[in-house]
Protein backbone atom coordinates (compact mmCIF):
# COMPACT_ATOMS: atom_id res chain seq x y z
CA UNK A 1 0.00 0.00 0.00
CA UNK A 2 1.36 3.05 -1.09
CA UNK A 3 1.24 6.40 0.52
CA UNK A 4 2.37 10.57 -0.34
CA UNK A 5 0.86 12.57 2.42
CA UNK A 6 0.93 16.33 1.79
CA UNK A 7 0.37 18.84 5.22
CA UNK A 8 -1.54 21.86 5.21
CA UNK A 9 -1.83 24.06 8.55
CA UNK A 10 -3.63 27.23 10.22
CA UNK A 11 -3.38 27.83 13.74
CA UNK A 12 -5.64 25.28 15.05
CA UNK A 13 -5.40 22.33 12.59
CA UNK A 14 -3.53 20.23 10.50
CA UNK A 15 -4.96 18.56 7.37
CA UNK A 16 -3.46 15.95 5.73
CA UNK A 17 -3.83 14.87 1.93
CA UNK A 18 -2.25 11.80 0.50
CA UNK A 19 -2.28 11.66 -3.11
CA UNK A 20 -2.57 8.04 -3.72
CA UNK A 21 -5.94 8.08 -2.29
CA UNK A 22 -7.27 10.60 -3.59
CA UNK A 23 -9.30 9.22 -6.39
CA UNK A 24 -12.40 11.66 -7.07
CA UNK A 25 -12.88 15.61 -6.97
CA UNK A 26 -16.23 15.41 -5.23
CA UNK A 27 -16.70 16.33 -1.42
CA UNK A 28 -14.18 18.59 -0.38
CA UNK A 29 -14.12 21.03 -3.44
CA UNK A 30 -18.07 21.07 -3.62
CA UNK A 31 -18.31 21.16 0.58
CA UNK A 32 -16.16 24.16 1.01
CA UNK A 33 -14.56 25.27 -2.43
CA UNK A 34 -12.48 28.15 -1.03
CA UNK A 35 -10.13 25.60 1.13
CA UNK A 36 -10.36 23.26 -1.47
CA UNK A 37 -9.66 24.69 -4.73
CA UNK A 38 -7.51 22.35 -7.31
CA UNK A 39 -7.55 25.26 -9.46
CA UNK A 40 -4.36 27.11 -7.16
CA UNK A 41 -1.63 25.57 -5.17
CA UNK A 42 -1.20 24.83 -2.39
CA UNK A 43 -4.20 23.35 -3.55
CA UNK A 44 -5.47 22.71 0.38
CA UNK A 45 -5.57 26.45 2.25
CA UNK A 46 -7.39 26.01 5.69
CA UNK A 47 -6.79 29.69 6.53
CA UNK A 48 -9.88 30.41 4.00
CA UNK A 49 -12.44 28.98 6.78
CA UNK A 50 -12.26 30.50 10.09
CA UNK A 51 -14.32 27.71 11.89
CA UNK A 52 -12.08 24.67 11.47
CA UNK A 53 -15.37 22.82 12.77
CA UNK A 54 -16.12 23.29 9.14
CA UNK A 55 -12.86 22.34 7.53
CA UNK A 56 -13.29 19.10 9.93
CA UNK A 57 -16.82 18.30 8.87
CA UNK A 58 -16.10 18.55 4.97
CA UNK A 59 -12.97 16.22 5.96
CA UNK A 60 -14.97 13.70 7.33
CA UNK A 61 -16.98 13.28 4.01
CA UNK A 62 -14.13 12.50 2.10
CA UNK A 63 -15.05 8.82 1.49
CA UNK A 64 -11.61 7.42 0.78
CA UNK A 65 -9.87 8.99 3.85
CA UNK A 66 -7.24 10.71 1.80
CA UNK A 67 -8.01 13.71 3.57
CA UNK A 68 -7.22 13.69 7.58
CA UNK A 69 -7.18 15.78 10.22
CA UNK A 70 -5.69 16.84 13.55
CA UNK A 71 -6.10 19.66 16.29
CA UNK A 72 -2.62 20.83 17.58
CA UNK A 73 -4.33 21.76 20.49
CA UNK A 74 -6.73 19.21 21.99
CA UNK A 75 -7.69 15.58 21.57
CA UNK A 76 -10.67 15.27 19.47
CA UNK A 77 -9.96 12.84 17.20
CA UNK A 78 -12.53 11.55 14.33
CA UNK A 79 -15.04 9.49 15.94
CA UNK A 80 -16.15 6.02 13.91
CA UNK A 81 -20.37 6.46 12.48
CA UNK A 82 -22.49 4.33 14.85
CA UNK A 83 -22.84 1.74 12.19
CA UNK A 84 -20.48 0.38 9.24
CA UNK A 85 -21.70 0.74 5.96
CA UNK A 86 -20.29 -0.82 2.60
CA UNK A 87 -21.48 1.30 -0.45
CA UNK A 88 -21.37 -0.35 -3.98
CA UNK A 89 -20.50 2.42 -5.88
CA UNK A 90 -21.16 1.56 -10.03
CA UNK A 91 -18.35 0.66 -11.77
CA UNK A 92 -16.19 2.16 -9.06
CA UNK A 93 -14.31 0.90 -5.79
CA UNK A 94 -16.77 -0.48 -2.27
CA UNK A 95 -16.97 2.51 0.20
CA UNK A 96 -16.16 1.33 3.67
CA UNK A 97 -17.13 3.84 6.50
CA UNK A 98 -17.21 3.08 9.90
CA UNK A 99 -14.70 1.44 12.87
CA UNK A 100 -12.32 -0.70 10.28
CA UNK A 101 -9.72 -2.58 10.85
CA UNK A 102 -7.78 -4.20 8.02
CA UNK A 103 -5.21 -6.92 8.40
CA UNK A 104 -3.16 -9.17 6.69
CA UNK A 105 -3.14 -12.68 5.86
CA UNK A 106 -1.05 -13.57 8.72
CA UNK A 107 -3.56 -11.36 10.49
CA UNK A 108 -1.59 -8.24 11.13
CA UNK A 109 -3.14 -4.96 11.75
CA UNK A 110 -1.80 -2.43 8.20
CA UNK A 111 -4.94 0.22 9.03
CA UNK A 112 -7.28 1.34 11.68
CA UNK A 113 -9.88 3.82 9.93
CA UNK A 114 -13.02 5.26 9.22
CA UNK A 115 -13.09 5.91 5.87
CA UNK A 116 -11.54 3.51 2.56
CA UNK A 117 -12.43 2.95 -0.65
CA UNK A 118 -11.84 -0.37 -1.47
CA UNK A 119 -10.66 -1.68 -5.07
CA UNK A 120 -13.24 -4.21 -6.71
CA UNK A 121 -11.87 -4.38 -10.43
CA UNK A 122 -9.01 -6.11 -9.55
CA UNK A 123 -6.39 -3.37 -11.42
CA UNK A 124 -5.26 -0.89 -8.79
CA UNK A 125 -1.87 -0.45 -7.86
CA UNK A 126 -2.50 0.53 -4.83
CA UNK A 127 -4.25 -2.76 -3.54
CA UNK A 128 -6.14 -3.29 -1.22
CA UNK A 129 -7.26 0.31 -2.10
CA UNK A 130 -8.53 1.57 -5.51
CA UNK A 131 -6.58 4.06 -7.61
CA UNK A 132 -9.37 5.07 -10.04
CA UNK A 133 -7.36 2.26 -12.13
CA UNK A 134 -11.21 1.01 -12.82
CA UNK A 135 -11.62 3.98 -15.42
CA UNK A 136 -9.02 2.99 -17.56
CA UNK A 137 -9.76 -0.16 -17.31
CA UNK A 138 -13.21 0.11 -18.53
CA UNK A 139 -14.62 -2.10 -15.35
CA UNK A 140 -18.26 -2.11 -15.69
CA UNK A 141 -20.07 -3.74 -12.65
CA UNK A 142 -23.50 -2.11 -11.10
CA UNK A 143 -24.72 -1.93 -7.60
CA UNK A 144 -26.71 -4.89 -7.41
CA UNK A 145 -25.96 -7.43 -5.38
CA UNK A 146 -28.27 -10.37 -4.24
CA UNK A 147 -29.30 -9.95 -0.46
CA UNK A 148 -30.15 -13.89 0.41
CA UNK A 149 -26.17 -13.92 0.97
CA UNK A 150 -26.84 -11.70 3.46
CA UNK A 151 -30.01 -12.42 4.92
CA UNK A 152 -28.92 -15.42 6.63
CA UNK A 153 -27.67 -13.45 9.30
CA UNK A 154 -29.73 -10.27 10.28
CA UNK A 155 -27.97 -7.57 12.02
CA UNK A 156 -28.40 -8.12 16.16
CA UNK A 157 -26.23 -4.91 16.94
CA UNK A 158 -25.08 -1.88 15.22
CA UNK A 159 -21.67 -0.69 15.04
CA UNK A 160 -18.71 -2.38 16.54
CA UNK A 161 -15.18 -3.08 15.10
CA UNK A 162 -15.72 -3.82 11.51
CA UNK A 163 -12.49 -6.40 10.66
CA UNK A 164 -11.39 -6.47 6.76
CA UNK A 165 -8.95 -9.61 6.62
CA UNK A 166 -7.10 -9.38 3.25
CA UNK A 167 -7.00 -13.04 1.83
CA UNK A 168 -3.47 -13.28 -0.65
CA UNK A 169 -4.48 -13.25 -4.20
CA UNK A 170 -8.26 -13.44 -3.54
CA UNK A 171 -10.97 -11.90 -2.05
CA UNK A 172 -11.23 -10.10 1.38
CA UNK A 173 -13.42 -11.28 4.11
CA UNK A 174 -15.46 -8.92 6.48
CA UNK A 175 -16.83 -9.81 9.91
CA UNK A 176 -18.91 -7.59 12.07
CA UNK A 177 -22.00 -5.72 11.50
CA UNK A 178 -22.87 -3.85 8.44
CA UNK A 179 -24.69 -2.73 5.87
CA UNK A 180 -24.39 -3.36 2.34
CA UNK A 181 -26.06 -0.52 0.13
CA UNK A 182 -26.37 -0.50 -3.54
CA UNK A 183 -28.34 1.68 -5.53
CA UNK A 184 -31.93 0.23 -5.09
CA UNK A 185 -31.17 -2.20 -2.37
CA UNK A 186 -29.58 -1.69 1.16
CA UNK A 187 -29.26 -4.80 3.78
CA UNK A 188 -27.85 -4.59 7.57
CA UNK A 189 -26.37 -8.02 8.51
CA UNK A 190 -23.58 -9.25 10.44
CA UNK A 191 -22.68 -12.18 8.01
CA UNK A 192 -19.10 -12.78 7.43
CA UNK A 193 -18.78 -12.61 3.72
CA UNK A 194 -16.23 -12.64 0.98
CA UNK A 195 -15.96 -9.64 -1.00
CA UNK A 196 -14.49 -9.72 -5.16
CA UNK A 197 -11.35 -7.85 -5.32
CA UNK A 198 -10.35 -9.35 -8.54
CA UNK A 199 -13.19 -7.97 -10.60
CA UNK A 200 -14.21 -11.30 -12.32
CA UNK A 201 -16.95 -13.12 -10.00
CA UNK A 202 -20.10 -13.54 -11.19
CA UNK A 203 -21.24 -12.55 -8.23
CA UNK A 204 -20.75 -9.59 -7.94
CA UNK A 205 -19.73 -7.81 -5.15
CA UNK A 206 -19.14 -11.17 -3.18
CA UNK A 207 -16.53 -13.56 -4.36
CA UNK A 208 -17.47 -16.97 -6.30
CA UNK A 209 -14.44 -18.38 -6.63
CA UNK A 210 -13.02 -16.66 -10.19
CA UNK A 211 -10.05 -15.24 -8.83
CA UNK A 212 -8.69 -18.75 -8.73
CA UNK A 213 -9.42 -19.85 -12.76
CA UNK A 214 -8.10 -15.75 -13.52
CA UNK A 215 -4.23 -16.40 -11.38
CA UNK A 216 -5.75 -13.04 -9.83
CA UNK A 217 -2.36 -11.89 -7.62
CA UNK A 218 -2.83 -9.33 -4.91
CA UNK A 219 0.66 -7.99 -4.49
CA UNK A 220 0.19 -6.11 -1.19
S1 LIG B 1 -13.17 14.08 -1.08
FE1 LIG B 1 -11.26 12.93 -0.70
S2 LIG B 1 -11.08 11.49 -2.44
FE2 LIG B 1 -12.59 13.08 -3.03
S3 LIG B 1 -11.36 14.67 -4.11
FE3 LIG B 1 -11.47 15.27 -1.95
S4 LIG B 1 -9.60 14.42 -1.04
FE4 LIG B 1 -9.91 13.34 -2.99
S1 LIG C 1 -11.91 -12.26 -5.55
FE1 LIG C 1 -13.05 -12.08 -7.43
S2 LIG C 1 -14.11 -14.02 -7.53
FE2 LIG C 1 -12.95 -14.18 -5.66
Amino acid sequence: MQSKKFSYENKELEVTWDLKRCIHAKECVHGLPDVFDPGKKPWIDPDKEPDSDKIVETIERCPTGALQYHFKNKSNPETPPSSNTIIIDENGPLYVHGNIVVQDNEGNELLRETRLAFCRCGKSSNKPLCDNSHIKAGFEADTSYNPERLELEPLENEGGELLIKLIENAPFVVEGNYEVIGENQSTKTCKRMSFCRCGASENKPFCDGTHRQIEFKTNE
